[in-house]
């Protein structure tokens, strides 16, 4: 006999989903974070962004070995998290615990380690240089206790403007970020996040860049222990995730300015993909992205502007795309898409803003 998980694939709305799956025991700590963070931006005056990074997880057991993963490094939502705070915009940086985050994301451990730019005082006696500056050394000279460590000269002028730039940010805090690991983590983050920034009206944005599950194996249906091998193969069969955009823009935050993603690794589904979502949700703007251009071009499909009333949509609205590119040749100075993507939808928040 396979393996075969239960049974009876099971249609999910979001309001059955939240009946039926459990909370995350730190829902409720997370949400006090983010309220008192909003509390503070209200004071201010700020307009906040929710910016979703990374890739959502389904576990296969309630004692967790297996899961399925989707795919994102995080890069975009980091990215642009960043480009949202040299903006004036507080940000609630929600993401996959361990993905890339705004500014330390510069210094990624696989693309651009730390350690690689950091060099130990050459003053230092040869013979005691490393295993003297080892954290766990037990060498008491004043040398193995004050080791000197300075920033490559090549790395420094880089280093310090964004050094600058996160102090700044932490000085102004106006940054918050809290995690996510599972799909499941993330709807209940969403939903909750959404509910306090309801408050801000028009001058929330949502900015959902996270890569989020479509199937999921729901609690009564996950086998307690590591499912065991050695019965042949594994069939699983998974229930579809809601789509909660769909509450999203229609209950939890009407008056918000929602943007979503599409990821395709067709491009000629980009577009008819995107209007397909807008003529679903009815939100502000779609961004197609193809897996293997994204960081060189991405398409912001919207309702034209005369038509961006959501009551009127899904029919007989007219879309209008925008192309947003970078130099892809490696000869061309070093610029970030998330720059201009970030630009645009500034100013298109802003006449949301005045509109309303
Ligand atoms: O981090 P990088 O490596 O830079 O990659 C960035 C990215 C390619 C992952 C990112 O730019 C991107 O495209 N993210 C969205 C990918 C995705 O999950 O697309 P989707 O078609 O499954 O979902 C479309 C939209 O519906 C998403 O904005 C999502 O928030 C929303 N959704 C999805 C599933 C679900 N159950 N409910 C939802 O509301």
């Amino acid at each position: 006999m396979p393996n075969t998980t239960e049974i009876n694939a099971t249609t999910f709305s979001a309001e059955s989903y939240f009946a039926t799956q459990p909370e995350p025991p730190t829902l409720k700590a997370d949400i006090q974070g983010v309220s008192h963070f909003i509390d503070s931006q209200i004071e201010k005056g700020r307009k906040v962004v929710l910016v979703t990074s990374g890739g959502t997880t389904v576990p296969l057991e309630l004692n967790v070995v297996r899961f399925l993963d989707n795919f994102s490094a995080g890069t975009r939502g980091a990215t642009s998290a960043e480009y949202f705070l040299k903006q004036g915009y507080a940000v609630i940086f929600m993401h996959r615990q361990f993905s890339l985050q705004p500014f330390s994301r510069n210094y990624s451990h696989s693309t651009h380690p730390f350690l690689d730019f950091l060099e130990i005082d050459a003053a230092l006696p040869s013979s005691s240089t490393i295993d003297s500056a080892y954290p766990y050394s037990n060498d008491p000279s004043p040398s193995a206790a004050h080791p000197h460590i300075t920033v490559k000269t090549s790395e420094k002028a880089a280093l310090l403007s964004l050094l600058r730039a996160y102090k700044a940010v932490q000085a102004k805090g106006t940054l918050h970020t809290l995690t996510f690991v599972t799909v499941n983590d993330y709807l209940y983050l969403l939903r909750a996040i959404s509910k306090e920034m309801k408050q801000l009206g028009p001058k929330a944005m949502y900015y959902l860049a996270a890569a989020v599950s479509d199937f999921f194996l729901p609690k009564q249906k996950m086998s307690e222990h590591k499912i065991q091998s050695g019965k042949g193969s594994l069939h699983i069969e998974m229930d579809q995730v809601p789509k909660v955009l769909k509450p999203l823009v229609s209950e939890w935050v009407p008056a918000g300015f929602v943007v979503s993603f599409k990821l395709e690794t067709d491009p000629a589904l980009l577009i008819p993909k995107a209007r397909q979502a807008l003529e679903r949700y009815g939100h502000q703007v779609v961004i197609g992205n193809d897996l293997h251009h994204r960081k060189h071009h991405v398409v912001l499909v919207s309702p034209k502007s005369t038509a961006s009333d959501r009551k009127i949509l899904p029919n007989g609205v007219e879309y209008e795309e925008m192309w947003i590119e970078i130099d892809s040749s490696p000869s061309a100075p070093h610029k970030e898409i998330e720059e201009g993507i970030v630009r645009e939808l500034v100013a298109r928040h802003d006449a949301w803003i005045k509109r309303a």
